[in-house]
């Protein structure tokens, strides 16, 4: 990995945090077998990732009803690990199935046996300036991330591409056109805001699950802003103070944005948006009246 400051190394286009994985590591995805019954939640940094884990490990757990034994597991990352970092757990291939995951990862680095489109993913994206504005103060909060020493700097780099994972502008542009290889179902984070229970319903049906009316209000309580703020697990709040300085669920708002970009910050993230993303058919809604 080549390393490209104390906190980023990068390896085939890919924006590492230092120390979290190896090459070997990432490399050894592309023998991962696939199985049938595994699922990807597949998002850029800051789009609803611990959002979306609550609510497909929800369904799971319903569906099992194991909903009350899992309550008392310590993490949601110990149910739904990230792909790419293993973090000292066991081979992926010895869990059982159905075996779920998270991940950040470029199409390029995710295995090939997606590609039989029988492993489900589900992509959640989110407009890009409410993401940038989450990765910033993700930013400050996060000890293995660098603190930015400003927001214009940051959101330089962030347009650069110079932030973990890769360019926000790559990532939706490789997901979506790719989309014909996989099994895949695309959300939006504000599709979520605005009407949970729809989404609660569509992933239910992507993933084949048949839970009554009850069951997928269970899930949406579970999953509302206000009990997830609450809860210490969607918080990290197991691990150390000094790794996560801060609340995890901060504002969780379509549009905090505007409470943050400059005129002339949006203008000029407005103008590089439409240069990169002027010929995807991919629409975002950038605040809370639902304006797309
Ligand atoms: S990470 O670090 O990439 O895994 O972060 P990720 O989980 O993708 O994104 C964190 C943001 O998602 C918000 N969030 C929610 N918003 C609305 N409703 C619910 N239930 C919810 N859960 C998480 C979280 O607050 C972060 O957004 P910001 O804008 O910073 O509040």
């Amino acid at each position: 990995m080549e390393q490209l400051s104390s906190y980023l190394c990068r390896y085939k286009n890919y924006n590492f945090a230092v120390g979290v994985t190896t090459a070997e590591y990432i490399d050894s995805l592309q023998s991962f077998e696939i199985r049938d019954s595994d699922v990807f939640l597949v998002t850029y940094p800051k789009s609803g990732t611990i959002w979306t884990q609550r609510i497909i490990t929800c369904l799971y757990d319903l569906e099992e009803e194991r909903a009350e034994e899992r309550a008392e597991e310590p993490n949601t990352l110990e149910r739904m690990p990230w792909l790419e970092y293993r973090e000292g757990r066991s081979d992926y291939a010895l869990r059982p199935s159905p075996r779920l995951f998270a991940s950040h990862l470029t199409p390029a680095l995710m295995p090939p046996g997606l590609k039989d489109k029988k492993a489900k993913i589900i992509y959640v994206m989110r407009n890009p300036k409410d993401t940038l504005v989450s990765y910033y103060h993700f930013c400050c909060a996060w000890a293995q991330l660098e603190t930015p020493s400003c927001f214009q700097d940051f959101m330089e780099q962030f347009l650069a591409g110079n932030v973990g994972a890769e360019s926000w502008f790559d990532h939706i542009r490789e997901w979506h056109s790719k989309r014909d290889q996989y099994n895949i179902l695309f959300l939006s984070y504000e599709d979520m805001i605005l009407d949970l229970k729809t989404a609660v319903t569509k992933i239910c049906r992507f993933l084949g699950k048949n839970l009554d009316k009850g069951a997928v209000e269970q899930v949406v309580e579970k999953s509302t802003f206000k009990n997830m703020k609450q809860d210490p697990k969607a918080n990290y709040k197991f691990l150390p103070s000094e790794i996560m300085k801060g609340d995890f669920m901060r504002k969780g708002k379509i549009g905090d944005w505007k409470n943050m970009f400059t005129v002339a910050q949006s203008e000029r993230f407005d103008q590089i948006f439409q240069q990169r993303m002027m010929d995807t058919p991919v629409r975002f809604i950038w605040d809370s009246t639902g304006t797309s």
